[in-house]
């Protein structure tokens, strides 16, 4: 049963926090804290990752806490509006569509949707939003228990950007994720921002097993933005991937040295969030400052464990997921395998992926190419 978030959890989250914080991060946080903020301020998230690399799973396990106001890729429809632009240029209007957001300022959007940004459901991803598919956003959800996305996309397709922006106000963490920066380094203003309280939780995966995925889905558009700087002739896997590999490096290289970042950064692998679903989920809500409630441990539970055969779902993320991320073990092509262990070579040092150096490496499931025992550090 889902409600909205009551007003004085700001005050007790921010002692919470501040225990938590001190728990589990001690370490990592540098002694300029950035707890010192206002504690009536609102945590904001940003997932980063690339495509298909399970950011929409990691997103839906914040979206399912009652104290998040989630936005599913906001940047979608401004690379869309701006699609002849290239992914360099693209990011400043991000950047500023992504601060408004965070402040719960819905006016840039009346600019970027289609429809002038009259409805929510001119944002092509707002069902998987459960605070706009949730009283007080959407009322038609009164009388259903908790949040069902599917009929969400029908029931409340009508709410107005202006009660999304209301509604967002009263939650205390916002959390987007996006795939559209790729450059930290444009986002080191926000860090200095009064009004945002910024973390960044940087998803990464096996760049084999990304292209593998990749070859399933349609990217003509994103590849075209992505690489158009680099002449967009030659839209091969391999040339998309080794942009997309050395964005992951460049996003953490910058995460170290900016001493705004301390403390506020977080990179995790799809790998290790499929294998211990609920142990990394604890260590981000932490980062994140949310509690894990014993009802979203079971939400948790549940869909990494149930098979689930809705294809209508874009989430597909209800199966096992510990045996997700390996099909391309068995399924790619081995000359592509090697062109993207090539071209995306610092990117698998750097995030623990191990080459295979046969296809008979490839194939053999008892060789794990995946380091358990890697860490950032
Ligand atoms: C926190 O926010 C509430 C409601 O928005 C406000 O009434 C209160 O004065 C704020 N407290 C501080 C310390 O800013
Ligand atoms: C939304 O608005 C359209 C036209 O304005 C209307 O036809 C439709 O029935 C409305 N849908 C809901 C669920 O209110
Ligand atoms: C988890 O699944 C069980 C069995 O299908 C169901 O009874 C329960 O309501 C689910 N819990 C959540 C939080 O999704
Ligand atoms: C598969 O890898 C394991 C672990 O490295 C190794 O012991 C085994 O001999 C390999 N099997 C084949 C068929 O190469």
């Amino acid at each position: 049963m889902m409600s909205s978030p009551p007003k004085y959890f700001f005050l007790f989250f921010g002692s919470l926090f501040s225990l938590s914080t001190f728990l589990h991060y001690k370490t990592s946080f540098s002694t300029h804290s950035p707890h010192s903020a206002p504690k009536n301020k609102s945590v904001h998230l940003l997932i980063l990752s690339s495509w298909r690399s399970g950011s929409s799973f990691l997103g839906q396990i914040f979206n399912h806490h009652n104290d998040v106001f989630y936005i599913f890729e906001p940047g979608h429809s401004l690379w869309f509006k701006f699609r002849n632009e290239g992914s360099e240029l693209l990011h400043f209007p991000i950047r500023d569509l992504l601060r408004s957001l965070f402040t719960c300022d819905v006016s840039p959007l009346h600019q970027y949707l289609p429809g002038g940004g009259k409805r929510v459901s001119e944002l092509l991803f707002y069902a998987e939003s459960r605070a706009l598919c949730t009283p007080p956003t959407c009322s038609a959800f009164k009388l259903i228990n908790g949040y069902d996305h599917l009929k969400c996309t029908h029931s409340c397709m009508n709410t107005s950007l202006d009660q999304m922006g209301e509604t967002c106000k009263t939650y205390s963490h916002v959390v987007m994720k996006t795939i559209r920066i790729l450059d930290l380094s444009i986002l080191l203003p926000l860090f200095r921002d009064p009004a945002l309280d910024l973390r960044i939780l940087h998803l990464v995966r096996d760049p084999r097993a990304i292209a593998f995925s990749r070859l399933f889905c349609d990217f003509q558009l994103d590849n075209k933005i992505l690489l158009k700087n680099e002449g967009n002739t030659n839209i091969a896997t391999s040339r998309v991937m080794q942009k997309i590999c050395k964005a992951q490096v460049d996003i953490n290289r910058v995460a170290k040295v900016a001493e705004v970042l301390q403390g506020r950064y977080m990179a995790i692998r799809h790998e290790d969030l499929s294998n211990e679903p609920l142990k990394n989920i604890k260590k981000m809500y932490n980062f994140a400052g949310l509690h894990l409630t014993k009802d979203l441990e079971q939400w948790v539970y549940n869909v990494t464990h149930k098979e689930v055969a809705d294809t209508k779902e874009i989430m597909t993320f209800s199966r096992d997921s510990s045996k997700v991320p390996y099909k391309w073990r068995n399924a790619m092509d081995f000359h592509l395998v090697e062109e993207i262990q090539q071209n995306c070579k610092e990117a698998m040092d750097l995030f623990g992926y191990k080459p295979a150096k046969s296809q008979i490496e490839q194939k053999n499931l008892t060789l794990d190419l995946v380091n358990k025992e890697w860490s950032l550090k």
